[in-house]
């Protein structure tokens, strides 16, 4: 009787697996038959859940149903269930990389892109020639030697005029050449935006041990304003101090990297001039030459310059008995001016690209 229940029960099994493994072969030629002809992404995804989704893909299912097969059909039956299921993912991926592609394809059709054409030309941008030329000065002096300081544009009294030695009734303090911001600072010691980088020498030589040598280039700020005064503009300064540091160096190396920054046949001369922080003092100027005829021959004075006064280097504590040495300091717009024959200052900060992009 087992027996009987037995063989019935498994011809049971089996009709009911021959109708989820169904006919393979046909099967698989209707499920490629689909797929080859589904139109889009969505009608693959469709089919791909028809065969292999998770609760009644036909394949599934008839995975399923192998458990109940006798061992030997189930080897056979799982084969060719193995075959049919690889044809078909194999089938779907086909399918899937040939729509891809039209859809590709459809895009030089639709979308018109025409890769041969033309592009407008790149434009490249640059630095203004202000700091571009900042940036050669502090190449120019940094091959000889020079250490490169940068200082506060909003500074005191004290060190745009009091450490460089002016005296407290000087005219440089006046209101009507500096401005002095609004409410800071104490009364004998305002704050102001400072008039030169000369602060930057007591800054640095506070802080620094000779013998040094080191430039500062910056923006300063005056009241001022004409064809070459602007209330702001740039300078930079420098400063050497050692043992026995003349004025022979002062001019060897002014004029050395004059020539290396602005051209080499310039024609300069050096007068005597004043500042409370220098004794000597000397100024440069350098012949205006070239296109703008108004000017032609004239001098434009390009610098300030001098031996270092003892009451500088002792508001620094540096002994004058045993260091000296040189300051000087140099209006970058004028210098632009000359090499390149600019005839306004303003044209500095106007922003006008017919102006800019001639550097
Ligand atoms: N600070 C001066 C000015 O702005 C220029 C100057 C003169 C700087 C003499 C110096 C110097 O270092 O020694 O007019």
């Amino acid at each position: 009787m087992g027996n009987e229940k037995g063989r019935d029960s498994s011809q049971r099994a089996v009709s009911r697996v021959e109708s989820s493994l169904m006919d393979l072969g046909s099967t698989k030629e209707e499920g490629l038959r689909k797929i080859a002809s589904a139109k889009d992404d969505a009608e693959l995804f469709s089919l791909e859940k028809e065969y292999f989704g998770r609760k009644s893909g036909v394949l599934t299912e008839a995975m399923k149903a192998l458990k109940d097969l006798s061992p030997e059909e189930k080897k056979e039956k799982g084969r060719e269930l193995n075959e049919l299921k690889a044809a078909l993912e194999q089938a779907l991926e086909n399918r899937r990389s040939t729509l891809q592609g039209a859809k590709l394809g459809s895009l030089a059709t639709e979308d018109a892109l025409d890769v041969t054409m033309d592009l407008p030309e790149r434009e490249r941008g640059h630095l203004h020639l202000i700091p571009e030329f900042i940036r050669q000065v502090e190449e120019v002096f940094g091959r000889m030697g020079f250490d490169v300081a940068y200082g506060p544009e909003i500074d005191s009294e004290e060190y745009n005029f009091d450490r460089l030695n002016f005296p407290k009734e000087h005219a440089a303090r006046d209101n009507q050449d500096i401005f002095y911001t609004k409410g800071e600072g104490k009364p004998g010691n305002r704050m102001l935006l400072r008039g030169h980088t000369s602060t930057v020498q007591i800054r640095y030589a506070e802080t620094h041990k000779p013998p040094f040598r080191m430039i500062c280039p910056g923006k300063v700020f005056r009241k001022d304003a004409d064809a070459t005064h602007s209330p702001m503009f740039h300078q930079f300064e420098g400063m050497m101090i050692g043992k026995d540091i003349s004025l022979r160096h002062l001019k060897g190396i002014m004029v050395q990297a004059i020539k290396e920054l602005v051209s080499s046949d310039i024609i300069f001369r050096f007068r005597t001039g004043f500042f409370p922080f220098t004794e000597p003092s000397l100024e440069m100027d350098i012949q205006w030459r070239g296109k703008t005829e108004t000017r032609e021959g004239k001098w434009l004075e390009v610098a300030g310059c001098g031996m270092t006064h003892p009451n500088v280097l002792r508001a620094c504590s540096i002994d004058p008995e045993k260091w000296q040495g040189f300051a000087f300091g140099f209006g970058v717009e004028r210098l632009l001016m000359i090499k390149h024959q600019i005839p306004s200052i303003r044209l500095f900060y106007q922003g006008d690209l017919r102006f800019l992009e001639q550097w």
